[in-house]
């Protein structure tokens, strides 16, 4: 079947969707043991490219992080980036920022959070000539703060987008596989969207336009990496940056690289249903959103929710905020206040510059916030207001909807994203089951952000698919479970 009608064949995204649903009964039925002799390693190291080391000395943008979380960066004009933008933009959004030791050894986590901590997304360049750096194709190596470079010239035409940088994200299935088995594929885009809730409010922190594109030729991009398609494949991608300059046509030739890569285990298990679900929504050609490959970073349906404006009081930049983020393990069953609610909801639904339309809707169930009933609750982001569905304590239900885990039950409060599947998938085809994954981890990301931007704690969380709907029902009747994220005030670890 051409890949065209394979996308419209929705039976496929419902197929994979209904396939990896969480249920209790599901959890019991497969259980699953981890192989830690076998644990992939968290990156992809090319072992016989030069390392172009990144600068580490940046100053700090000195933008406060809900500002830079809420603001978005016109138009205006020529705005390319440099060398120290890179690396800026680089390292808070994928760059290791801790390092904690264990009896067993190390653990380097990143500037984003990630499903297991075992960052599967990986980034690369693709740039024109830039202040300090060479038109060409990069990977970013978080190891060692790098880029390699995989193919000199300018590539951008293959992308087939008008800005001064792409940034291509790919998902590494094994990666997390290990532990998430089929339902890695959904981890692709949760946490390929943490990274650019972090990406994004670098660049509008530095000033850089910038937008995500789910609408691009799969095959040309994963060809251009030269990706193994078994094992790794290209899931979004970001412009950063804008020029009038007229997009250069690629080099003729793209050979194949066959570059040697470390391998990530001794050996891997193949999970089909994510490689026939990444099938089922790849674009050859025209593509779903009209004309197919853009010729200039896509404007999106954005709105600017009138009169908000983040209190000065939580002033810490942006690049504080994402060093001190992490996920927190414990909740104290204390209250947050309805203004830092309000501040982590509005500030994370200003609008993305994407290439589709808002698709998550917001549903909460609030433990405990000051100035606002114990219940469960609609949100809506174009007047960000709050609608009481059921008043009552769910603390015990949000532990169980969040797969029996204390960090629902004991948070302030559980901010669920639900989507109508239905017309997405009716609209964008397979392809709507990408962006709407994605779209989810980047305001789940925003969220973590603004939460630590006022010093509280957040986490992603999974859940029970069908008893997340069915507990917002008959509201969310409609709509599928897809992300959640819990917000509240952090326990300190003992002994920290
Ligand atoms: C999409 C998503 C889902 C997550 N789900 C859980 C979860 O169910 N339980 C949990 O304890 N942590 C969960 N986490 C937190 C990760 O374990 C955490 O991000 C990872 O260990 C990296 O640590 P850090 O966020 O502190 O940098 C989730 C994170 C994300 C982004």
């Amino acid at each position: 079947m051409p890949s065209e009608s394979l996308n419209r064949d929705i039976t496929r995204a419902w197929a994979y969707h209904n396939a990896t649903k969480h249920s209790e009964w599901s959890i019991r039925a497969t259980p699953h043991y981890l192989d830690w002799a076998n644990q992939p390693l968290p990156m992809k190291i090319y072992t016989t490219l030069e390392p172009i080391v990144l600068p580490r000395d940046a100053d700090q943008t000195g933008i406060a992080a809900l500002s830079a979380i809420s603001a978005r960066i016109p138009d205006n004009g020529e705005r390319i980036p440099s060398l120290g933008d890179l690396a800026r933009f680089f390292f808070f959004s994928a760059g290791i920022t801790k390092k904690k030791t264990f009896p067993g050894g190390e653990m380097y986590f990143r500037a984003a959070s990630c499903t297991g901590a075992l960052y599967e997304i990986e980034l690369y360049l693709v740039c024109g000539d830039l202040p300090g750096v060479a038109a060409g194709v990069y990977h970013f190596s978080p190891g060692d703060f790098a880029l390699r470079l995989l193919r000199r010239g300018d590539y951008r035409g293959v992308v087939g987008i008008q800005a001064p940088v792409v940034v291509v994200c790919t998902g590494t299935y094994w990666r997390n596989a290990w532990k998430y088995r089929a339902r890695t594929y959904r981890h692709f885009g949760w946490d390929n969207g943490t990274i650019l809730a972090n990406m994004l409010a670098m660049t509008s922190a530095l000033e850089l336009p910038a937008a995500v594109c789910c609408n691009f030729v799969d095959s040309d991009v994963n060809r251009l990496l030269d990706l193994d398609t078994d094992r790794e494949v290209a899931f979004s991608l970001v412009t950063i940056g804008q020029t009038d300059a007229p997009l250069p046509q690629a080099p003729p030739e793209m050979p194949k690289l066959d570059l040697p890569t470390v391998p990530l285990s001794e050996s891997e298990v193949d999970y089909p249903e994510m490689r026939a679900m990444h099938e089922a929504s790849s674009l050859e050609g025209a593509g779903i959103w009209g004309t197919g490959v853009h010729t200039r970073p896509p404007k999106s349906d954005i709105k600017v929710v009138a009169g908000f404006s983040p209190r000065s009081v939580y002033s810490d930049t942006i690049e504080r905020v994402i060093i001190r983020r992490g996920s927190s393990r414990k909740f104290e069953r204390k209250p947050i206040t309805l203004e830092q609610l309000q501040t982590i909801l509005s500030a994370s639904t200003q609008g993305i510059p994407a290439d589709f339309p808002p698709l998550n809707d917001l549903y909460l169930i609030v433990n405990a916030v000051d100035g606002l009933d114990a219940g469960a609750y609609s949100y809506d982001h174009q007047t960000a207001r709050l609608d009481c569905l059921k008043r009552g304590d769910f603390r015990r239900e949000a532990r169980y909807l969040g797969l029996g885990q204390d960090l629902p039950g004991n948070a302030a409060a559980d901010v669920f994203f639900l989507a109508d599947l239905h017309s997405i998938l009716e609209r964008f085809g397979n392809r709507g089951y990408r962006a709407v994954q994605l779209e989810a981890g980047i305001l789940g990301g925003k969220m973590y952000l603004a939460s630590y931007a006022q010093r509280l704690g957040a986490t992603g969380l999974t859940f029970f698919d069908d008893d997340v709907t069915a507990f917002f029902s008959p509201h969310a009747k409609d709509r599928s479970a897809i992300f959640l994220v819990a917000i509240g005030i952090g326990a300190r670890p003992k002994n920290g």
